[in-house]
């Protein structure tokens, strides 16, 4: 059974999704550690509650950022993590931990990249006024949300949409695409040509319906 690090800086409803399929056997790892850049990040109550170890680092007390890098590197090798999830983990990646796990980290975005990446997505969108709007979950590479696109799913603009509806929407819509990208990775169906991420065999309907719902978002 593959064992996964989450990064967090918030909530981490994407983290309780990915606690609750694994509990409901629908994907087929274990989170060996949660880590976080923020002490009140409310993701370390939810794996608390469920006794994963947590840990926090402190961004600041780092003069450069590769250095704050390779010590969450070595965190993640010493709990023996083969894939890296990032949930709502606001920190941009750098070289020396993209080399540690080269095509092993994967981050959710709250937008259809490569329209919107960054920061305050659901705003720009927004302001933007574009139509559809949604979710994508990529391999993690240099860039800034660029790297190969694993799985995505579209939420509808709606007029009387505020920054915090959308949000929301999108946000539903993540619970059910990270858990779905996770298993395609731990199933080993991911192949990564160029750009392209081949899914191989296929995602069937039974398993994009039969994610679990997060037992509580916010
Ligand atoms: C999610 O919408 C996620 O896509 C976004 O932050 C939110 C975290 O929610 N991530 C980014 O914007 C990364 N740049 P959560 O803490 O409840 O999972």
């Amino acid at each position: 059974m593959i064992n996964i690090g989450v990064l967090i800086s918030g909530g981490g409803s994407n983290l309780q999704s990915v606690i609750d399929n694994i509990k409901s056997g629908y994907i087929n790892a274990r989170i060996a550690v949660v880590i976080s850049d923020n002490k009140n990040a409310y993701g370390l109550i939810r794996a608390s509650e469920v006794e994963i170890d947590t840990e926090t680092v402190d961004f600041p007390s780092f003069d450069h950022r590769s250095d704050y890098d390779a010590h969450i590197v070595a965190i993640l090798k010493r709990y023996d993590v083969e894939l890296v999830v990032l949930a709502g983990y606001m920190k941009v990646v750098t070289p020396v931990f993209i080399d540690a796990y080269k095509n092993k980290i994967l981050n959710i975005h709250p937008a259809l990249l490569p329209s919107f990446p960054g920061l305050h997505v659901q705003k720009k969108t927004l302001e933007y006024g574009a139509k559809f709007s949604g979710c994508t979950v990529h391999f993690v590479d240099e860039g800034v949300d660029t790297g190969p696109i694993i799985a995505q799913a579209v939420v509808p603009v709606l007029d009387d949409d505020t920054e915090e509806s959308l949000s929301s929407r999108i946000l539903k819509q993540e619970h059910k695409l990270y858990p779905l990208a996770i298993r395609l990775y731990t199933q080993n169906r991911l192949t990564i040509e160029g750009r392209r991420v081949m899914v191989s065999p296929p995602i069937s309907h039974d398993e994009r319906i039969n994610i679990a719902p997060p037992h509580s978002s916010g």
